[in-house]
């Protein structure tokens, strides 16, 4: 469904490449986990994907594949086709995706009104179901609000309703739950899983809390220094992590964790 291809990104201003050739894949309904250091080059993967990447600032090169449609040298016009419809994308603080003098309502249907002909109650009506699929309780009250009248836990399942309301294919979460206290993280992990199972959207999960991966996601890949350094079934590489760099990382996870208990 998704697939990556020696993936390369030079940012202008800087020496090394953030992204140094990263291949990988994922499949229909897979949930593909990405961890490793701060400022190995997950987001700026994540955001190629979502054609996203400042491409004044940066030289790119490889392939990016969306069921066989190459994106990362797509123009404008094809790529805001793709986003939000697509690929939805869910980043780490919603307070600051979200415009604080725009009610939330308005804000989850964002998609519907830039990418389709639908009209004004009829984007309500799948906001609203959105708002329900996600778990809000009263999603017309919620509709209403705004952005500062909803708790954080609250905030970030209305952006995944803002990423989810046009039926993607694929998600980009890019440390969703890392700025939520962990009840809060445990109960969105719950949510995605649901999304997963329920509606088969694919998952590309960043995130540097490698407990959390361990629970959500199928597939692991572990970056370094803008490479993958290690790849495979998130059991098999929590098990018996190959890379040293891999080995460090799960040797840094509390024990009573390791095990499996709840943080
Ligand atoms: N717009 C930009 N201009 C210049 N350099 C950038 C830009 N965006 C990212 N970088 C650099 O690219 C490298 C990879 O950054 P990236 O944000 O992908 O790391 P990350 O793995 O997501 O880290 P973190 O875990 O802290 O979020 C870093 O060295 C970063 O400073
Ligand atoms: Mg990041």
């Amino acid at each position: 469904m998704l697939e990556i291809q020696d993936l390369r990104v030079k940012f202008h201003n800087r020496d090394r490449e953030a992204v140094a050739g990263v291949s990988l894949s994922i499949r229909e309904g897979e949930v593909v986990g990405l961890v490793g250091e701060s400022g190995s080059g997950k987001t700026v993967t994540a955001m190629s994907v979502a054609g996203l990447l400042p491409r004044k600032q940066c030289a790119y090169s490889g392939k990016i594949l969306l069921d066989g449609a190459e994106l990362l040298h797509a123009p404008r016009e094809q790529l805001r086709k793709v986003q939000g419809r697509e690929i939805g994308v869910v980043f780490q603080e919603p307070q600051s995706a979200l415009d604080p003098l725009m009610k939330v309502g308005p804000q989850v249907e964002e998609v519907l009104r830039v990418h389709t002909s639908l009209g004004r109650e009829e984007r309500r009506r799948l906001a609203l179901e959105a708002l329900a699929a996600v778990e809000l309780p009263e999603p017309e009250v919620v509709y209403g609000k705004y952005p500062h009248q909803l708790s954080g836990g609250m905030l970030q399942r209305a952006m995944i309703a803002a990423a989810i309301i046009a039926k993607p294919k694929l998600l980009l979460l890019d440390e969703p739950t890392t700025a939520l206290d962990v009840t809060i993280q445990a109960q969105i992990l719950e949510l995605l899983r649901k999304l997963n199972r329920e509606s088969g959207v694919s998952m590309l999960f960043i995130s540097h809390n490698l407990n959390v991966v361990r629970k959500l996601c199928g597939r692991v890949a572990v970056m370094q220094r803008g490479l993958l350094v290690e790849e495979g079934e998130a059991q098999e590489v929590f098990r018996h992590p190959r890379h040293p760099y891999t080995q460090r990382l799960i040797a840094a996870i509390p024990t009573r964790t390791r095990k499996g208990a709840e943080p």
